[in-house]
């Protein structure tokens, strides 16, 4: 893994801050054991999306895709005491993994699963006015990334922070050439959030063990 600078550089990170804990080796483990898809954040997005949310003191934070939990438990390491994170995903299966995960981590008070198509989920939240999140990660499949960025808005409050990961996927969301669903779905949803006027916003790349990626980090005006 770590053969290269970007690798070498996540694994040194990863050993400063002591990140590879036993909760998160047993999350990595169930994913290989259960045949879950490899698509996690890296050890040290997820920290950053702790320190996101501890730095914005999010008290409410809503995650669109959890998989198996991983990004799920390092989001939900960044609330206080009494916070809570709704985490929306559509596979039983993963759903499954995620709760097993998330209890392993303790955070099985804080943090609720909402099994179901995501956007079907979000426009029920919506309707039955859901207290609004102070931090949104938005990770789940890729086409209706602009979709799940509206309903986000109306789940908002002014200095609401709200991420979506892979927004970048190697440079093919400016390929022109490049047509496939996932990448026609992040650059409409890229060039949404360019024109947005409801946040100020930008993308910082992202690499590591993972490969070159970007996330995209909105904040509510
Ligand atoms: N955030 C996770 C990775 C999420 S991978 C982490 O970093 O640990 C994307 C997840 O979105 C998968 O579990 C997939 O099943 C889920 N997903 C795909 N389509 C969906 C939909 N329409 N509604 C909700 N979840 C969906
Ligand atoms: C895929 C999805 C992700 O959310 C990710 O971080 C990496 C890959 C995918 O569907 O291939
Ligand atoms: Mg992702």
């Amino acid at each position: 893994m770590a053969n290269n600078i970007f690798g070498a550089t996540d694994e040194y990170i990863n050993e400063l801050f002591g990140l590879h804990d036993d909760v998160m080796k047993a999350t990595e483990q169930s994913i290989t054991d259960a045949d879950i898809p490899q698509i996690s954040v890296s050890l040290n997005q997820g920290r950053f999306l702790q320190m996101m949310a501890l730095g914005c003191r999010a008290k409410r934070i809503l995650e669109i895709g959890t998989l198996a939990g991983f990004s799920t438990i390092w989001l939900g390491r960044g609330l206080p005491a009494g916070g809570k994170l709704v985490t929306l995903e559509l596979e039983p299966k993963h759903a499954d993994a995620a709760a097993a995960n998330i209890e392993k981590a303790g955070l099985k008070d804080k943090v609720e699963i909402r099994v179901g198509d995501a956007l079907a989920t979000l426009k029920k939240m919506v309707a039955g006015n859901e207290e609004p999140f102070d931090l949104i990660f938005i990770d789940a499949d890729k086409p209706p990334y602009t979709e799940y960025f509206q309903q986000s808005l109306k789940l908002s409050h002014p200095g609401t922070v709200i991420i979506a990961d892979n927004v970048i996927k190697e440079g093919q969301v400016f390929n022109p050439e490049n047509n496939d669903d996932p990448i026609t779905g992040v650059r409409r949803f890229n060039a949404f959030l360019g024109n947005c006027k409801e946040v100020q916003a930008t993308i910082i790349q992202t690499v590591g063990e993972k490969y070159h990626d970007g996330m995209a980090i909105a904040v509510v005006k």
